[in-house]
Formats: structure tokens, sequence, C-alpha cells
């Protein structure tokens, strides 16, 4: 008997698109880090990059216009409102620019920690969320209008047409917030539980993108409506166009899925990097802007499936050698640095000798946290060969399995290097 793939029928297409010709590459000023948030702006783009900057694009040839600094963290949110560029930093910052000029207009103290998400609404307010849970919506002046906290870590956030508020996040669950009065209301729309929302977009009906590649279709009243398995690898972004009737996803494997909505129908699949896609957005003309791992900025043309992509980042700051190369499956969920980080997993840092579940910023499932594992070299090695699902039943991590001993061995030394707290060596 034949199995059928994981994933469905449309699998076969992207097998098909992986023989396409190779990608056009653009000499173009990369950003020196990852680049987690990505927008359309006046007939370009804005980025934001680990390097803690914002880059500005024209497109057309595909041109790095103005670097913008300002953050002093890298910037993990970045959102387009009438008149401003918003974007949000690990430690928690808002800052508000001019957009022509890139000259910061507001500097915001908006969260206790990483800035996750942020979305305009219709109307020129903003929405900003923080890996500690931390909702607040703001006025284009800068006005907090209200402040609420969720149960859990927010990584995703979305309007709906009505002025209701949707947020979700490490707990899996989606809550729907209305602003009634100076304060934030919520109430439950998908129960918390599942799989951590990464993305969240109003198309027909409420789109839910979560971190195991299943993408997720919902009805007014919470009604799951469709699913499919979108993704094989880790899902990272979700992006609807202006018309609602076209959405985009995107992996840690760096494949990028064009969707017809409602639905959604899978309309074309592109291979478009080895490395994680970690940003996605539409631009006016039906082109998908992708931010990789590796630093690049990418433009998708789905209709002529034609990418072009600006350079690659400096080998230094992506890392070099086997084991940073097999880090990059892990690196779309975990962080290397202290700071607790906007990505949907625990940080690394300090990583070998703790205990499983015992980062105190975390939110960790039940399983992890009761479990009495220490993470040794040994015990990395048998989560990664047997899979989190068999090693730590009830864990929140998605399937994460490396078949290979010398790359388990390769990235365990890597980590062992990665993760030392200063001056404390690693057992
Ligand atoms: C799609 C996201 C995702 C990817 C990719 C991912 N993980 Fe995880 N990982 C998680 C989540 C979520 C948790 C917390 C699970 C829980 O609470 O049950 C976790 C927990 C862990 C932990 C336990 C940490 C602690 O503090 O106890 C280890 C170790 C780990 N992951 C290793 C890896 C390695 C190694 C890779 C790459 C090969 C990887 N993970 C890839 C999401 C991910």
């Amino acid at each position: 008997m034949r199995r059928r793939p994981r994933g469905g029928f449309w699998l076969a297409a992207l097998a098909a698109c992986l023989a396409l010709p190779p990608l056009v590459q653009a000499e173009e000023t990369p950003h020196a880090g990852p680049v987690r948030a990505v927008a359309a702006l006046l007939g370009g783009a804005v980025t934001g990059g680990f390097d803690y900057t914002l880059k500005r694009w024209s497109l057309d040839p595909l041109t790095a216009t103005a670097t913008w600094r300002g953050h002093f963290a890298p910037v993990t949110a970045l959102a387009v409102a009438p008149g401003t560029v918003w974007s949000g930093d690990q430690t928690g910052r808002l800052l508000a620019r001019d957009p022509a000029s890139g000259r910061v207009r507001l500097d915001l103290k908006a969260h206790g920690d990483a800035v996750t998400a942020l979305a305009p609404a219709p109307d020129g307010r903003i929405a900003s969320a923080g890996r500690d849970g931390g909702l607040a919506v703001w006025t284009q002046k800068g006005r907090r209008l209200a402040v609420a906290k969720a149960g859990a870590s927010l990584l995703a956030l979305a309007w709906a047409e009505d002025g209701a508020l949707f947020a979700g996040g490490g707990d899996g669950g989606v809550t729907r917030w209305r602003l009634d009065g100076g304060a934030l209301r919520g109430t439950p729309f998908i129960p918390a539980g599942g799989m951590p929302v990464v993305g969240l977009a109003f198309g027909t009906g409420l789109l839910v993108l979560r971190t195991n590649g299943r993408l997720e279709a919902y009805g007014p009243n919470g009604r799951p409506a469709a699913g499919i398995q979108a993704h094989e690898a880790a899902a990272t972004a979700l992006a609807v166009d202006a018309l609602g009737d076209a959405a985009v996803t995107a992996d840690a494997g760096g494949t990028a899925v064009l969707w017809r909505l409602p639905g959604p129908v899978p309309l074309r699949a592109r291979a478009v990097t080895g490395d994680p896609v970690w940003s996605a957005a539409f631009l006016p003309d039906g082109g998908v802007l992708l931010g990789g791992m590796d630093g690049r900025v990418r433009v998708w043309r789905p209709e002529a499936d034609a990418v072009l992509a600006s350079a690659a980042m400096p080998e230094e700051a992506a890392g070099t050698g086997e084991g940073a190369r097999l880090f990059r499956r892990c690196a779309v969920c975990h962080d290397l640095e202290r700071a607790a980080s906007p990505k949907p997993g625990p940080s690394f840092h300090g990583l070998l000798g703790r205990h499983a579940g015992s980062l105190p910023a975390y939110d960790y499932s039940p399983a992890l946290r009761g479990s009495r594992i220490v993470w040794t070299g040994a015990a990395l090695d048998r989560l990664l060969a047997e899979g989190p699902e068999r090693f730590v039943p009830g864990s929140r991590m998605p399937l994460q399995r490396m078949g290979d001993a010398g790359e388990r061995a390769a990235l365990i030394a890597y980590l062992r290097r990665a993760t030392a707290t200063d001056g404390n060596p690693t057992p």
C-alpha cells in the first residue's frame, strides 16, 4: 500500500516547483541578521532586522534606499499605518517614525518584554502585543487607549472589520478583545490547548496559522470552517492581501505558499530559500515580500513565479559550520540570547545543564515542566533521535527529529558552545 504524503495533493505541486530555474539575485545591502518583520510602504517596502535597523526599499530593482536606526535591540515587529511606520523591538520599545524622512516621532516603552506583533486598525489606531502577554492599543499620537494582559505569551494580532481585536499565541488559543470605555475586554474565541498560534489574519473569516504548519479558517462564532496541513516545516508567517482574497504562508524550511480565499485553496508553492523565511507581507501589486533568516529580503512574484533577492548577509553574522547550519532549524523558535525572546519556544541561553521546563519567563506545557529531564548532551541526543512526542509525551514542541547521529552530534556541540553562560562551562 502506498502512503499518501502528509499535506495532501498540493505537495506534489510543490515538488514540481522545486525544479524551477534558479532565483534571480540582486546585489544589494541585506540586513546583518535575520529579517523578522516586513511591510509594504508607498511603492516600496520597509523591513526590520535583528541587526537593530529598519531598511527602506524601492522595488524593480529591489534596492535599499535608507537604513533607519533608533532601536538598540533586534527589531521584532513592524506595521505601516497612514503616515507612520511603527516598529517594536526585543526590549519592548515601540518607535513611530515618518515614512519619508525616517525621523523618529514617538519613542514609547510599550511592553515589559519583546514586542511580538503590531497591527494597524483601519482608523489609524495601532495594537501591540508582547511576549509577556501584554496587549495595548495606541492612538497615532502615541496615547495609550487601553491595556490588557493575556494569560499566555502573545505572538499574533489581527483587527476584524467590526473593530474587534483578535490575539493569539503560546497557549494555542485566540481571544477576541473589545475596546470598551478605556478597557480591553476579552472573550475566548478559540479555546487554548492547541499548538502555538504564529499568525492571524482576516480574509473572509479568521485565518489561524500554527507552529506545526496547520492553516485553519474560522467562521464568525469561532466555528472551524477549514483546516489544512499547509507546511511540513515549522510555520513562521501569515499575511493576507488588501482585498482579503489571497493569503501567503511561509515556513522554517524556506517555502512560501500562496492561497486563494475563502478556502484556503493552495495556488502556488515555492521553495524560496534553504534557510527559514521569517516574515511575509503582500505588496499592492500582488507581489509577496519575504524576510529571511539569512538577512535577505526577497520579492516573490507568484504570477511569474520569479524571486528577486537582496544579497546574503556576511558569513560571520550567519554563523558557519555544520552545527550552526543545523541550528537554523531550531532558530525560528529558539533564541541563544539571555533576553526572553519573542520566539515561540524557550530561550536556549544556558541550556546545557538546565532542568527541562525551568525558565521562569517561559510558559511551558505541564508535561515539560513536570518532567525530570536535565538537558545534557545525552538527553538532547535522545530528544532529537526520538522526537519530542516520544521523549516528552504531551510537550508542545512540534515534531523535530534528526535521524543522522553525526548531525545530532554536530548540533549538540554547537549548542554547547553557543548557549554557554559567560564564564560558566557547560557539562
Ligand atoms: C516550531 C517551533 C519549534 C522548533 C522549530 C523547535 N522547537 Fe524546541 N521547543 C518549542 C516549544 C514550543 C518548546 C516548549 C515545549 C513545551 O512547553 O512543552 C520547545 C522546547 C525545547 C526544549 C526544552 C527547553 C527547556 O527549556 O526545557 C529543547 C531542548 C528544544 N526545544 C530543542 C529544540 C531543538 C534542538 C530544535 C531544532 C532541531 C528545536 N527545539 C526546534 C518549539 C520549537
